[in-house]
């Protein structure tokens, strides 16, 4: 990749930015204007703005929204620009600025919360999706992704390559490594590799002054920031260096299903005494949902245990055994497969779909996703929630048609990486964690109050079992209820409200490191990284 930045000169971006403009033109034209006559720019931007008279407009915005609830929303969006090199985002991100736009970074659109292509404010959106080429370098064992790329086509390339290398990321093929990897990214490697962000080595981000900086230019505490506190608040990040992993040839997974009638609140138990405990080659996450059960004639509380390990049946079987006999796993529960296989599976899985059936290549399918409208919050569990304490929640579940909980567990790896090592602290000492997500298909404000309300009380209700002081969060299930910024300054303290709870004592940090590359508080949204004004600085140190 041939990067343009250092054809700039500073001098000539500042007479640029404060030349002659017409003041008959509207903002949006203007700064369309701006992305035209830009210095340097290579020709092929007019091929990558989309305005609304545009008749592509809808559909390329309507591309990457995961999240109905956050359908027709956009309508403070201005310009939807689709980067197809650097000059283009480096551009986009001076215009805004002149023009007085916020931006919002676009990579697999996932974010919970709809941060990624929704503002209350005028903005455009840089929409990474033509940016996602990879190149894996076998012989080194790592790869360059770019930043559009999804984990579907950065998994399905890895294999291309390699039968026994892979990436410790998560399990939805269309999450895009942008957010994903910047908000940390856990899956069933975790236990042994670690998160995502982990695994990063180097990465290429364009700053507010719309310089491309990699891990040598940007310095280790910009790429310590990166790397779990998220993306947005430090610029655009335009492609990551990863670490890639060894994965045997043979791999074992099984998704075992158990209801309330064959004992599933007992296993569920005995799973937290001992799930994080476990060889660090094993994943066992568990589904827990309502259901209707055809054999009892009634509904119930079904929990899937879903699982990957790094190794053939035969010695996953007395594993088993001796550490969790409760679910009764069998050998014909088990398949062996190779690592894409595996990927594959789990992928099946969340999309209810049957892998015996699909080849890799669905993993390139970009359209391939649950669709719906959701509302998702996270949890860290430290000590094993008592069977009255499960018995309750399941009670919540029977509440609406579509509410489910995924517990994933922690330990091996992630017990021995320092909290402070990158800015996602929820390290050791952590049993699992709890993802909690409600999906509905009624339109209308009536039907989304009833289940936002219904998932706010789930979360009350689990209060006294999670961990607290701060009641922790994962930044990549974004959650606006534990506190949102001010659009213009949002004090360090106001933002601690909801930042202490996703970086523990690593909020302060990355506070610092923001106020350093972001001076002026550009790169904002609801849960940006604040910048400390000059009290901050020396009154909270
Ligand atoms: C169906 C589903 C399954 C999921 N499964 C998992 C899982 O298995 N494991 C897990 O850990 N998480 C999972 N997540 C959460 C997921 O990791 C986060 O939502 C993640 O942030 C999504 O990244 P994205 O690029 O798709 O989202 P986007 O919405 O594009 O981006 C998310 C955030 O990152 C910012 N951002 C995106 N790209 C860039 C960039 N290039 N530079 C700077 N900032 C950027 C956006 O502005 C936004 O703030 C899942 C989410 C969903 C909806
Ligand atoms: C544009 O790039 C060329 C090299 O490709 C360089 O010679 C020239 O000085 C640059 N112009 C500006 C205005 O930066
Ligand atoms: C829409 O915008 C794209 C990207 O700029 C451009 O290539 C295309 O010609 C435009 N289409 C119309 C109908 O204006
Ligand atoms: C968004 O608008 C489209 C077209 O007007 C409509 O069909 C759709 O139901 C709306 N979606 C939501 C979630 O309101
Ligand atoms: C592996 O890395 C070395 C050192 O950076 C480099 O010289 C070599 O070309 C790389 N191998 C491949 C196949 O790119
Ligand atoms: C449930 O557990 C009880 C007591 O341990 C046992 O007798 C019974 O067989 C189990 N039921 C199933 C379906 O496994
Ligand atoms: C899945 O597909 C395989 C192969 O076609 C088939 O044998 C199996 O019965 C299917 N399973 C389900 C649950 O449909
Ligand atoms: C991609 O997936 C969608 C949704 O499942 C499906 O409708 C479409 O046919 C698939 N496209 C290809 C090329 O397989
Ligand atoms: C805090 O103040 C010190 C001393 O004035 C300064 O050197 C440092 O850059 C400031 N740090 C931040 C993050 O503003």
């Amino acid at each position: 990749m041939k990067y343009l930045s250092s054809y700039f000169t500073f001098a000539t971006i500042i007479a640029f930015l404060f030349s002659f403009e017409p003041p008959s033109l509207d903002t949006r034209e203007k700064f369309v204007q701006c992305l035209y006559n830009y210095p340097n720019i290579s020709n092929s931007i007019s091929n990558v703005v989309y305005t609304q008279t545009n008749s592509s407009y809808s559909s390329i915005l309507d591309m990457s929204i995961r999240n109905y609830r956050f359908s027709n929303l956009s309508s403070k969006l201005q310009v939807i620009v689709t980067p197809f090199d650097v000059s283009h985002i480096q551009a986009t991100i001076m215009c805004s600025q002149r023009h007085g736009l916020q931006i919002r970074t676009r990579s697999g659109g996932h974010d919970y919360e709809g941060l990624s292509y929704v503002a209350q404010v005028p903005f455009v959106i840089i929409d990474l999706f033509n940016l996602r080429q990879i190149t894996v370098d076998v012989e080194n064992q790592t790869a360059w992704v770019q930043a559009g790329a999804n984990l579907g086509e950065l998994y399905y390339t890895i294999s291309q390559k390699s039968k026994i290398l892979g990436f410790p990321a998560g399990v939805c093929a269309t999450v895009g490594v942008g957010g994903h990897f910047s908000g940390g990214g856990y899956g069933s490697l975790m236990r042994k590799y670690g998160l995502a962000a982990d695994n990063i080595i180097d990465a290429h981000i364009i700053d507010v002054n719309g310089n491309l900086l990699d891990r040598e230019a940007m310095g280790e505490d910009l790429f310590w920031a990166i790397r779990g506190g998220g993306g947005a608040s430090f610029g655009v990040i335009v492609d990551w260096k990863i670490k890639l992993v060894p994965v045997p040839s043979t791999v074992t997974v099984f998704n075992v299903a158990r209801t309330l009638e064959e004992n599933a609140t007992e296993i569920i138990q005995k799973w937290q005494l001992v799930v994080n405990k476990l060889d660090e080659r094993i994943f066992i996450r568990v589904d827990v949902k309502k259901v209707n059960s055809v054999e009892h004639g009634k509904q119930t509380i079904q929990a899937n245990f879903v699982s990957m390990f790094q190794g053939g049946v035969e010695e996953l079987i007395p594993l088993m055994q001796k550490n969790l006999p409760e679910l009764g796993l069998d050998r014909k529960d088990c398949t062996e497969t190779s690592w894409i296989g595996s990927v594959l599976f789990a992928n099946a899985v969340y999309l209810g779909t049957n892998y015996t059936n699909e080849a890799p290549e669905v993993l390139l399918n970009r359209s391939r996703y649950r669709d719906g409208i959701v509302k998702a919050k996270s949890d860290y569990v430290r000590k094993p929630i008592p069977i009255d304490g499960l018995q309750g929640l399941w009670r919540l579940l029977y509440e609406v048609p579509d509410g489910e909980l995924e517990l994933a567990p922690y330990g091996g790896r992630m017990d021995e990486i320092s909290e402070t090592e990158i800015p996602f602290s929820h390290r050791s000492g952590i049993i699992y964690h709890i993802h909690y997500v409600v999906v509905w298909e009624e339109e209308g404000d009536e039907a989304a109050e009833r289940y936002m309300n219904w998932i706010r009380k789930l979360y009350k209700y689990m209060e006294p079992y999670v961990s607290n002081s701060p009641r922790a969060a994962y930044m990549n299930y974004r959650d606006l209820d534990i506190g949102v910024n001010n659009n213009g300054y949002t004090s360090y303290d106001q933002a601690s409200i909801w930042g202490l709870k996703y970086f523990g004592n690593n909020f302060r940090k990355l506070a610092e490191v923001k106020t350093k590359v972001d001076p002026h508080n550009f790169f904002r949204n609801e849960q940006s990284i604040p910048t400390l004004s000059d009290e901050e600085n020396v009154s909270n140190i």
